[in-house]
């Protein structure tokens, strides 16, 4: 009964770690890229997202719609036209790019995801297969937009291809939130002083006994540092001293010789 349960929970966590998320897109080449999967895996959130983009051709308008690891073509049959042109005035349909065929790189700041197996070539590019280029950009500000058509390069005897620019989140660079050196010496200090405070708070006031601003830790340590920073800042920035005697009050060997021990009375075992 254990056991089973345990196996349902099992299969349900390796269904999950197994990201079926962009599993439409099927990489090909002689065996399987672990980096390339990585790479495709960061398109998840666009999964089945679908950008169009409509562009002039002298008389002749196109749609081209691109679809993320799907079809676009929604049928009874799962289709695997990830990149379509449709020519608007004769809704003539042409795939560019099928998601069975997908290839993916990546860069620094940048996606390029390439759907290959399109329709072929009537005469152009020895009528090999059509293919698109969707460069995919880093832009913090979206998940997915901009998506527009660069060129199509099909002027060349082969490796034609259908270049496309989108901007998108996923293709920036994977940011680890890791704190300075300085940031965390910061923490431990700015800790440091919180302990020290309610520490001293407790034993001021538990054990000294000391009521309101006395039961501040060292009070007469911090009141005597006031002042000598206050003489500090009157000697530094008052252009007329008010008079010498005042100015370096604080500063004498006589104060120095008995506060200290004043203020550490109480720390002394009776
Ligand atoms: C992808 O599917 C199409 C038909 O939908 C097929 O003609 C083509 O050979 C397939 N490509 C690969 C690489 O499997
Ligand atoms: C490409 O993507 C992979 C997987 O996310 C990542 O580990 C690698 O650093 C990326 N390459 C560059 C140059 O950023």
């Amino acid at each position: 009964m254990y056991s089973r349960l345990l196996c349902v929970c099992l299969a349900a966590v390796t269904v999950m770690a197994a990201d079926p998320v962009v599993e439409d897109c099927i990489l090909t080449g002689d065996k399987k890229s672990a980096s390339e999967q990585a790479v495709l895996n960061r398109l998840a959130p666009l999964k089945h997202k679908r950008f169009d983009t409509t562009v002039q051709d002298g008389a002749d308008s196109y749609t081209y719609t691109f679809v993320v690891c799907g079809g676009v073509q929604s049928g009874d049959k799962i289709s695997n036209d990830g990149l379509v042109q449709n020519k608007t005035k004769t809704q003539e349909i042409t795939v560019i790019g099928r998601v069975n065929d997908t290839h993916v790189l990546n860069g620094t700041d940048w996606i390029l995801l390439i759907y290959k197996s399109g329709d072929k070539y009537d005469s152009h590019c020895d009528k090999e297969a059509r293919k698109a280029m969707i460069m995919i950009s880093c832009n913090k500000k979206t998940l997915a937009d901009g998506f527009t058509i660069i060129n199509e390069q099909r002027e060349k005897m082969s490796e034609c291809f259908y270049l496309f620019e989108m901007d998108s989140s996923v293709a920036c660079p994977i940011e680890e939130s890791h704190l300075s050196v300085g940031s965390i010496l910061l923490i431990v200090f700015a800790v440091l002083i919180g302990i020290y405070i309610i520490g001293g708070f407790l034993y001021q006031r538990f054990v000294v006994g000391a009521k309101g601003m006395e039961q501040f830790p060292n009070i007469i340590f911090w009141r005597e540092l006031g002042n000598l920073v206050a003489d500090g800042c009157d000697f530094v920035c008052r252009s007329q001293p008010r008079s010498s005697e005042t100015a370096y009050r604080g500063v004498g060997d006589d104060q120095l010789g008995e506060e200290p021990e004043e203020r550490d009375d109480h720390l002394l075992p009776m």
